[in-house]
């Protein structure tokens, strides 16, 4: 059969990783966190002391470290995931810290960074068979995909998505903090200049606010059955 492309687009934590990654398995494609790129970058310019007090990144000096930003993606046999690396070294769970979320977004609001991730990510697509999650997949990385997809569900959902999650792993958390983050991202996303988040006008929307993973699975396998066929 035909490969095809699959951009998965939508808010902060409503669960695009999960069925983005569902699906990739259960057809066989390649599948790509985005999310994970913009926030390698962050752990790099927060490591690399390149965000000024009040939270809005040293342009400058990112700008000249960006070639030595290198981003890769790994499969760990003992755990079956597909960590994120940079610069070689495996940084999946710093990665999904609290902080590195709470400075993500001005750095993905920054032009030359949007332009180096987009480059790789269409890289990474050439041959197709892939899912690719993220912001702006669907209008800017892939606007030719044959099947995308835009993810919603409400603020209050999707915190308490986070919160079970990062309470699953044993971080010490607080929900209103979590909701907060979660609010100040959405405002973000969709009011930077360069790809907001927004729906692409052939993009089939999911508010999955009331759906199980097993019915997300099932809907997104009959659009992706759908979406072969006609290619
Ligand atoms: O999906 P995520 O929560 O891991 O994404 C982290 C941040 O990166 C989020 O604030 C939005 C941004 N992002 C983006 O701007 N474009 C993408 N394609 C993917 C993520």
């Amino acid at each position: 059969m035909k490969k095809i492309t699959i951009a998965i687009d939508g808010f902060s934590s409503c669960g695009k990783s999960t069925m983005a990654k569902d699906l990739a398995r259960s057809v066989g494609y390649i599948y790509v966190d985005t999310g994970a790129m913009y926030r390698a970058v962050t752990l790099y310019a927060m490591r690399h002391n390149m965000f000024n007090t009040d939270g809005t990144v040293k342009v400058d000096d990112l700008e000249k470290a960006m070639a030595d930003i290198h981003i890769s993606f790994e499969l760990n046999g003992k755990t079956g995931r597909n960590d994120t690396f940079l610069n070689g070294e495996d940084v999946e769970d710093d990665i999904r810290s609290m902080a590195v979320a709470g400075h993500v977004s001005p750095i993905a609001a920054v032009p030359f960074v949007r332009k180096a991730m987009v480059v790789q990510q269409q890289a990474m697509g050439t041959k197709k068979g892939i899912v690719m999650d993220g912001r702006d997949i669907g209008t800017t990385v892939f606007p030719e995909a044959e099947l995308k997809i835009f993810v919603t569900a409400s603020p209050m959902v999707r915190a308490e998505r986070r919160y079970a999650e990062l309470k699953g792993k044993g971080l010490k958390v607080n929900f209103n903090d979590i909701l907060k983050n979660v609010e100040e991202r959405d405002y973000i996303d969709t009011h930077r200049e360069v790809s907001p988040l927004r729906k692409a006008d052939d993009a089939i929307e999911l508010d999955n606010s009331n759906m199980t993973i097993e019915e997300q699975r099932e809907w997104l396998l009959e659009k992706f059955r759908l979406a072969t066929n006609q290619h």
